[in-house]
């Protein structure tokens, strides 16, 4: 294995955490935190190439936020829909190539249909990868896999033999990406909610008490840097 000490991180991937602490403690409504928040992806995305960031993977909605309240959810998704309407000539101008990955079956068709036009569109960029999940959660990601996989066993496409750990991540949703060198999750909690479970085996972690609307790029920078200097062993002893 080879010592990346030095190196800066090509795929960070971001639990954006803390809106509705952050308009909590303004007196507003949890919405107006999603707003401040949505306004911050911008400003992180456009940090991204000056920082050697070639991937940018953000958790938008996880399968377990449908447990919030109707007003809430609905609230996300129409600020979903308004942000691809007002960003994607601009995502496109600026080299972004957008994907989405999490379940669609439960999204509305509308919004589905935006992303898949968002997708389209940006598809000839290679500036920026910029992946946003939504409806996102990584056991129902490896479910879907499997049941991929398990169909593709009884078409006699795949022989139970050959499964390996090379194999599983053909069918996940992230199987043209590399796996995330780092990992930031903002608002002070230290777990990962369901992201990326398979991808970030061996993925550095960074626990910021920041909550996601105060998230500059000052900030992404200082934590971007300071993953230059961590020692990656991947469960070998350097000499
Ligand atoms: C993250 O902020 C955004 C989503 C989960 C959609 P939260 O809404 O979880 O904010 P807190 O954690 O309640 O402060
Ligand atoms: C994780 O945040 C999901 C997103 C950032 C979209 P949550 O706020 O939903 O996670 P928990 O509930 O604190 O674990
Ligand atoms: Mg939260």
């Amino acid at each position: 294995m080879t010592k990346t000490a030095g190196k800066g991180p090509d795929h960070v991937a971001i639990i954006m955490d803390g809106n509705g602490r952050w308009a909590q403690a303004r007196g507003k409504a949890r919405l107006f935190g999603h707003h401040a928040g949505a306004r911050r992806v911008k400003e992180i995305v456009r940090a991204c190439p000056g920082l050697g960031v070639k991937y940018l993977t953000i958790f938008a909605f996880s399968t377990e936020n449908w447990k919030r309240t109707q007003s809430e959810v609905a609230g996300l998704m129409s600020l979903f829909r308004r942000y691809i309407q007002r960003e994607a000539q601009e995502l496109l101008a600026e080299g972004v190539r957008v994907r989405f990955i999490g379940d669609r079956i439960r999204l509305d068709d509308k919004l589905v249909q935006m992303m898949d036009e968002l997708e389209l569109l940006t598809s000839n960029n290679d500036k920026v990868h910029l992946t946003v999940a939504l409806n996102y959660g990584g056991r129902d990601e490896v479910a879907r896999a499997t049941r991929r996989l398990a169909h593709d066993v009884k078409a006699g496409k795949l022989d139970p033999k050959n499964v390996d750990e090379e194999t599983l991540p053909k069918y996940l949703d992230t199987y043209v990406l590399p796996d995330p060198d780092l990992v930031i999750r903002t608002s002070g909690e230290a777990r990962i909610s369901n992201f990326l479970l398979w991808q970030s085996a061996y993925s550095e972690y960074e626990f910021i008490d920041t909550l996601w609307p105060d998230f500059t790029k000052r900030i992404f920078a200082e934590i971007v840097e300071n993953f230059a200097g961590r020692e990656r062993r991947f469960g070998a002893v350097l000499t």
